[in-house]
């Protein structure tokens, strides 16, 4: 199993390239020489990055600056990527809310849902036939160790994650012998933008620093785990250790003690 070959028509798409894992997945699979389509909502940061990329590695970067939690933008997109030769879908643009459901801003968590699990399944709709006509195409999910168990005080990431962890490991399964692929990237911390988009401030205090990775590392990772067809990506030593307690310890102990941790999520 390996990545589709780049040509001058083909595209890898990569949703929050404005920052973060979005960023370097944009710039490590700029390197492997694919031309590329920047999706966010800051225009200003992804045309900073598609004329980067563009002058370092010779590729062409279109950019799309997109609300993805709006249907109707997202459904425009959508259509567009249907009609395009769409080699790579890194499904990466999201964000978490912290705090107690019942006190959360239903407009904000209703964005979250439809960023974070329908926008993905909806992009994954869209490029899949043209893929399967081309029996080439590679399918990354951004999901998150959050998805592997309950998150009280994070339920709405949490469960949204869990989507997108279950919908890429099981079209990894139904791609198998398609010549397609998909598969899941679940990070635990990573240093990005995420707990500022989150609102919080003290995750830095409440994850010691040596469990963090780089944005750069997950996306490396992530990009050889596609080229290698991996069903699922778990990036650093933190992660893969959040992912086996959190599948494996019973969820009715597994619940009470994250909602423990979240609670000091401010
Ligand atoms: N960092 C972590 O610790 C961690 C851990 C596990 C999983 N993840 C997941 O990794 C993915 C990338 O996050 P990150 O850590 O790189 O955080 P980040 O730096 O905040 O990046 C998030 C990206 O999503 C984009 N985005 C947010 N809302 C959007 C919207 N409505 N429409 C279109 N794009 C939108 C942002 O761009 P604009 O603001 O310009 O729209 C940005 O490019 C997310 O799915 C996140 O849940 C992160």
């Amino acid at each position: 199993m390996s990545l589709p070959t780049p040509t001058p028509t083909s595209r890898a798409v990569v949703t929050g390239a404005s920052s973060g894992i979005g960023a370097a997945l944009a710039e490590g699979l700029a390197r492997r020489g694919y031309s590329l389509i920047l999706v966010a909502r800051r225009e200003d940061r992804l045309r900073e990055l598609a004329d980067r990329l563009a002058a370092d590695y010779g590729v062409t970067a279109e950019i799309r600056a997109v609300d993805l939690s709006d249907r109707a933008e997202r459904a425009k997109l959508g259509d567009e990527l249907a009609a395009r030769e769409i080699a790579v879908l890194c499904n990466n643009a999201g964000f978490a809310s912290y705090g107690e459901l019942a006190s959360a801003d239903p407009a904000r968590e209703r964005r979250q849902v439809e960023l974070n699990a329908v926008a993905v399944h909806d992009l994954t709709l869209a490029v899949l036939p043209g893929m399967l006509e081309r029996r080439a195409g590679a399918i990354l999910i951004t999901g998150s160790t959050a998805g592997n168990q309950p998150g009280p005080n994070n339920a709405t990431y949490a469960a949204s994650k869990a989507f997108a962890n279950t919908l890429a490991e099981s079209l990894h399964g139904e791609l198998a012998g398609t010549g397609l692929q998909c598969t899941l990237l679940a990070p635990g911390p990573v240093r990005t933008e995420y707990a500022e988009a989150a609102g919080v401030s003290n995750l830095d205090r409440l994850v010691p620093a040596p469990l963090w990775i780089s944005a750069e590392e997950a996306a490396t990772q992530a990009i050889t785990g596609m080229a290698a067809g991996r069903r699922r990506v778990v990036p650093g030593v933190f992660a893969k250790v959040q992912t086996v307690s959190g599948q494996y310890t019973p969820r009715g102990l597994v619940g009470p003690i994250l909602r423990t941790v979240y609670r000091k999520v401010k």
